[in-house]
């Protein structure tokens, strides 16, 4: 009798990880019975019946790989029925038993429609937004953080030098749970986040203070959901009088090796993502909650909001003085 067969996407916007997730995906695929089936360029190789065998072999040397060797996209076409159709009719065609989605919020839905029309779905989170409801740590979140505390650390060192202010644009899409935590590890005076509502006055304040605090610099993490980050600055240059600069860290957060972090998280959701289907589940996100690995039904997952916390940022704002 013939294996049964997986099919792997990766979808959306690229993150570090995702070739340690397809790698742990086909070895313990492989490992369990199955044939491993890759997809390239997203929900759009599926379309377009542009994919390749796995092998043990084919994911060798990719773990420490940064984008995804599947190419990915962002498929418009999912959201209609026609395109949506003509997935579930090929991976019936094909014989798939189940389909592992490796990718952010649109790639959820379109796992989730599959899901309905009879598909058999796992959905595994890899995003450097951090931004899935079901998951603490989104895959790729830790190798762009690490990216981001990095390069404002060298912001860091010309801004000192220059006693000026830096506004930093991190990426985040409208969330500001990425810019939460690289303001937290780089040590950043003020960050700006959609979820927090500022007062202007005081902040122009709280910057003119930093200065007569004997700071040397000052660095402001921007969340890029809060409009433009070079507008911005320029008000705070206007209401402060104080020499301002922009720096967006823009795709840069989006490559690179992938952190250790990253590549176990990938490996032991790969993992769980095979186990999933070889019981036959459908309709679930892998995650990490608390520490342990989680189940959430992908319906869930997309109609939820993952709650921003509050609590460190009230922290980061008494560190900042
Ligand atoms: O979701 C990841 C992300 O990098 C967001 O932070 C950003 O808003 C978006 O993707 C950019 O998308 P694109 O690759 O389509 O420019």
């Amino acid at each position: 009798m013939a294996n049964k067969k997986i099919g792997i996407i990766t979808s959306g916007g690229d993150a570090p990880g995702m070739n340690a997730a397809v790698r742990s995906i086909v070895r313990t695929g492989i490992y369990n019975g199955f044939d491993l089936i890759g997809f390239k360029r997203g929900f759009k190789g599926l379309l377009d019946g542009e994919y390749s065998n796995l092998t043990v072999r084919s994911v060798s040397g990719t773990i420490n790989l940064g984008g995804t060797k599947l190419h990915t996209g962002r498929c418009p076409e999912m959201k209609t029925s026609i395109g949506l159709n003509k997935a579930v009719k090929i991976i019936k065609e094909m014989n798939l038993e189940g389909l592992v989605v490796i990718g952010g919020d649109g790639s959820l839905a379109a796992a989730n429609a599959l899901s309905k029309h009879g598909i058999k779905a796992i959905s595994i989170p890899a995003s450097i937004d951090n931004d899935v409801f079901g998951t603490d740590e989104t895959i790729g979140y830790d190798t762009a953080l690490n990216t981001a505390v990095e390069a404002i650390d060298k912001i860091r060192d010309t801004a000192n030098s220059h006693d000026r202010v830096f506004v930093v644009e991190i990426m985040g899409r409208e969330h500001g749970f990425l810019t939460l935590a690289v303001g937290m590890a780089a040590g950043v005076e003020v960050i700006i986040v959609p979820e927090v509502k500022i007062n202007r006055k005081e902040l122009y304040m709280q910057l003119k203070q930093g200065f007569i605090n004997g700071k040397t610099s000052l660095i402001i993490a921007y969340a890029e959901g809060c409009g433009s980050s070079v507008q911005f600055a320029q008000e705070v240059a206007k209401n402060t009088g104080m020499d301002v600069r922009v720096s967006n860290l823009g795709y840069i957060q989006r490559g690179g090796t992938p952190t250790a972090r990253t590549r176990i998280l990938a490996s032991v959701f790969g993992a769980h993502a095979v186990k999933l289907l070889k019981e036959g589940k459908s309709n679930l996100l892998v995650g990490i909650t608390n520490g342990k690995i989680s189940y959430t039904p992908i319906k869930t997952a997309i109609s939820s909001e993952k709650t921003f916390d509050i609590e460190s940022y009230n922290i980061l704002k008494k560190l900042s003085i």
